[in-house]
């Protein structure tokens, strides 16, 4: 089964609209001329609607860092899955940051990626163990506890393209901002021993075989070719490295190269 990779950069609380104006012309030229990647880029809520214009006519697509479940309502501060459609086809859903420093559950993951799909948006939902629960042993219980009750409820299918229009990013905690990416065989390891079981035992292995699964956690461009040549893992989610342009754009290059 040949998934298409795709790379996308998750800038959290970074970005102004005057910054983002600066970065994304440099990304843009950069991007246009590598083939066979999905580029997407994920600015803060209000940087999206100047970084959509500014996306106009390439190929790179956009998302939101989170949205919530509800599609209007008194809900102040919130953005609902329709506001966030309006302007992007993309929302990561469930990132470690969320669940830590904001009390995300995978309950409230769950019905955020409902919401999600059903406004027509493709969800990157983040999955991934802590240190300590790594050092337990418990990284298989926590991610598959993560993927069954994130996904639960939900009727994923391949559509006539035989695509799944959701994502998973695998992102150990311990890798995230800290320069220590997990190595490639153990992230390959764990998509293919403990994800991708998982998403088959709950909407069976054609599905599993199909959703993409990207790494992510302290990926650089010196490191990137060492995700992309392990077979489970379809590209990377990227925090640090795609606030500058040279290193963003050298880690899509090296997902071209597969
Ligand atoms: P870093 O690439 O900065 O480690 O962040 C990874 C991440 O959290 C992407 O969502």
């Amino acid at each position: 089964m040949k998934r298409k990779p795709l790379v996308a950069g998750n800038w959290k609380m970074y970005q102004t609209i005057a910054e983002a104006r600066q970065l994304v012309p440099e990304l843009v030229r950069g991007l246009q001329e590598i083939m066979g990647v999905q580029k997407v880029i994920c600015p803060p809520f209000t940087a999206l609607l100047a970084v959509k214009a500014l996306l106009e006519g390439t190929d790179i697509g956009l998302g939101a860092q989170d949205l919530f479940w509800e599609l209007e309502g008194a809900y102040t501060g919130e953005i609902s899955p329709k506001m966030v459609a309006e302007l992007c086809q993309y929302v990561i859903i469930g990132h470690s940051e969320r669940r830590t420093y904001f009390g995300e559950t995978d309950e409230s993951v769950n019905r955020k990626v409902k919401a999600a799909l059903e406004a027509g948006l493709i969800p990157i939902v983040c999955v991934g163990e802590t240190l300590e629960e790594n050092e337990k042993g418990l990284t298989e219980i926590v991610l598959q506890r993560q993927v069954k009750v994130g996904l639960q409820g939900i009727d994923l299918k391949l559509d006539e393209q035989e695509r799944v229009p959701l994502l998973i990013a695998y992102e150990p905690v311990w890798a995230i901002g800290t320069g220590k990416a997990a190595s490639g065989e153990f992230a390959n390891n764990v998509v293919r021993e403990v994800i991708r079981p998982e998403l088959a035992s709950l909407f069976g292995d054609q599905v599993a075989q199909a959703t993409r699964v990207l790494y992510g956690g302290s990926v650089k461009a010196k490191n990137a070719g060492e995700f992309f040549g392990q077979t489970e893992i379809d590209g990377a989610l990227v925090g640090g490295a795609s606030l500058k342009a040279d290193e963003f754009v050298g880690i899509v290059a090296a997902a071209a190269e597969g």
